[in-house]
């Protein structure tokens, strides 16, 4: 099966975030997901530009950067000139979302959107041509390790579908919380193609074995 593993750092030794971005590089990761959280969209609050700009010295990989934000419009420059790829936005953050999908893309950085897992995938109907990844959330954001809610993979299925009927094959979907070797085959059957993973990942016997069971090997 195809898909690319985007490991989150939000469960890594945040003491020694340089090294847990070596090491899942050289593990085999395709991209480095960076949960960034305001204490206000989210309750928790994490990394700012800054480190993420000091995380870019440490890999080749893209920064998949989500932006768990109220209003992201405002940092979407910040976190670009800190060296994100990607640059996801809530789409229940966002008061103008087409605006800020192609703000994003003006930078150069690819533009995503993120949905909640009680918000449809009706929210997408008017910017499937302003995104280059959808983020399906499969928790609700704000802390690794939790459980899994099962409804995300109909939405997966339903979004893919949509895609397809609107020859956006190219869009990449992404799934994010509560992921592991047990609902990865299922995820990417539905149309899934980057699966993120925090505790999984971290709490294998060693990153490339988490790594490689989210690939089915
Ligand atoms: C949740 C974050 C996720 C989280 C995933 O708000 O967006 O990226 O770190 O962690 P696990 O894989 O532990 O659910
Ligand atoms: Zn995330």
């Amino acid at each position: 099966m195809f898909v690319q593993i985007a490991p989150s750092i939000l469960a890594a030794d945040f003491s020694a975030l340089g090294r847990a971005v070596e090491d899942l590089t050289t593990a085999g990761a395709d991209l480095i997901h960076v949960d960034v959280m305001d204490g206000h969209f989210v309750p928790n609050l994490t990394i700012g530009p800054p480190i993420v700009a000091a995380l870019r010295e440490h890999t080749s990989l893209p920064l998949d950067v989500h932006l768990m934000i109220e209003e992201p419009e405002r940092s979407i420059e910040a976190y670009r000139k800190a060296g994100a790829d990607i640059l996801t936005v809530h789409a229940e953050a966002c008061r103008h979302l087409n605006r800020t999908l192609a703000h994003i893309r003006e930078t150069g950085a690819e533009a995503g959107v993120a949905l909640n897992p009680a918000t449809s995938e009706q929210a997408l109907q008017y910017v499937y041509d302003l995104v280059d990844l959808i983020l399906v959330m499969s928790v609700n954001p704000g802390f690794g390790g939790q459980s899994f809610i099962g409804s995300s993979v109909n939405k997966v299925a339903q979004i893919r579908r949509r895609l397809s009927e609107l020859g956006r094959r190219s869009v990449r979907i992404e799934v994010d919380g509560g992921v592991t070797s047990l609902n990865a085959a299922t995820l990417v059957s539905a149309g899934a193609s980057v699966l993120v993973a925090g505790s999984h990942i971290f709490n294998a016997p060693s990153l490339g074995e988490g790594i490689r069971s989210l690939r089915g090997k």
